[in-house]
């Protein structure tokens, strides 16, 4: 029986999370963002588990914030991610998060990725509701009452057919709330993501219902919020693409940054990873940059012209020449 306290019960609406980007979403990459403003609270990369309970380092290395009391230097909850598929080492492994004090465990039911899904972990699981249940029984009684334990998933695996039956059994579990991924694995994250399913589901199920998928715009953060009937939304690749779009979402008056302060983010994104070889830090700004890219015809224009460049001085000699509209 949970007995603590639900994050959203105390914030202002829409509840903005956001998504946990594995090979992106890091620790030095939530600094910046929630210091920007407008995130209620993250969460991790998945940590796979598959054979063992983790020593502290692996979910320090996962979490930094754990030595932060569990939150980003500006107060934002960071949410721990498990992916696998063991019940029992599942459970093991979350009681050790808790225990470094993470604020809730999120289990993932989502991930696409084949490597994942041969080891019996992400979406692949979808497939089997009852295996579902185990798990989020499991971890739910392994976790102190007081600390939240999550999932996220995708509509299913190949088709949509379990959807309702999967979020019922991760309900019937019990986890406190359940993040959709609007599509299945199948679909990948080629657009729509399907909103209207989240709507399904949350009528279906008695717990919280976040939403998620294809948010890059206030306008569609508004649309997501009618079609799928929850004002509790998860974004991923819009907040990269907008560092502040939880703030233009929450606040019709805000102001949206320029491009000097998007390129000034990155600058601080380069300083705060000394320790990287040129090739990791210009692949890693980059990484941001073409997702910045996607939505702004000036970030394009930015992103071509340091595209070749593999060192650190050349990637901002380029930035720091006049750009050219
Ligand atoms: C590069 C990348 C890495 C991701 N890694 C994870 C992950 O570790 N755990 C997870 O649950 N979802 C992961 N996802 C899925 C996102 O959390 C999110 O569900 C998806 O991107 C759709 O939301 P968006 O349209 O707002 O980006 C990842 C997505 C991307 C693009």
């Amino acid at each position: 029986m949970f007995t603590g306290t639900l994050p959203f019960s105390a914030t202002s609406r829409p509840y903005i999370a956001l998504a946990p980007m594995e090979g992106l979403m890091d620790g030095t990459f939530r600094e910046l963002l929630t210091a920007i403003g407008g995130i209620d609270h993250c969460v991790t990369e998945f940590i796979r588990v598959t054979h063992q309970v983790y020593p502290e380092k692996v979910f320090y290395r996962f979490a930094p914030e754990l030595k932060n009391g569990g939150c980003t230097r500006a107060g934002t909850p960071v949410h721990i991610q498990l992916l696998g598929s063991h019940p029992e080492l599942l459970a093991r492994n979350a009681a050790k998060a808790a225990k470094l004090g993470a604020p809730a465990i999120d289990l993932n039911f989502g991930c696409p990725a084949k490597t994942v899904n041969r080891s019996q972990g992400g979406a692949v699981l979808l497939q089997y509701p009852d295996l579902l249940n185990q798990i989020a029984t499991e971890v739910r009684k392994a976790v102190p009452s007081h600390i939240p334990v999550s999932a996220k998933m995708r509509l299913g695996f190949k088709d949509k057919s379990l959807a309702v039956e999967n979020a019922q059994a991760l309900a019937e579990g019990g986890i406190q709330w359940l993040t959709v991924h609007a599509r299945t694995k199948l679909e990948g994250y080629k657009p729509p993501a399907w909103w209207s399913w989240i709507n399904t589901i949350r009528m279906k199920v008695k717990i919280p219902v976040l939403a998620n998928g294809e948010i890059w715009t206030p306008q569609q953060a508004h649309q997501c919020q009618h079609e799928s009937g929850s004002d509790l939304l998860m974004i991923g690749r819009g907040l990269v693409a907008t560092p502040d779009l939880g703030l233009r979402i929450k606040n019709p008056d805000h102001t949206p940054m320029t491009l000097q302060q998007n390129l000034a983010l990155l600058k601080t994104l380069a300083q705060s990873l000394p320790d990287l070889t040129d090739k990791q830090l210009t692949d890693r700004l980059k990484q941001w940059l073409h997702y910045y890219s996607m939505h702004s015809a000036e970030m394009q224009n930015v992103f071509d012209r340091v595209k070749k460049e593999r060192s650190r001085e050349g990637f901002f000699a380029v930035l720091q020449s006049p750009i050219p509209f």
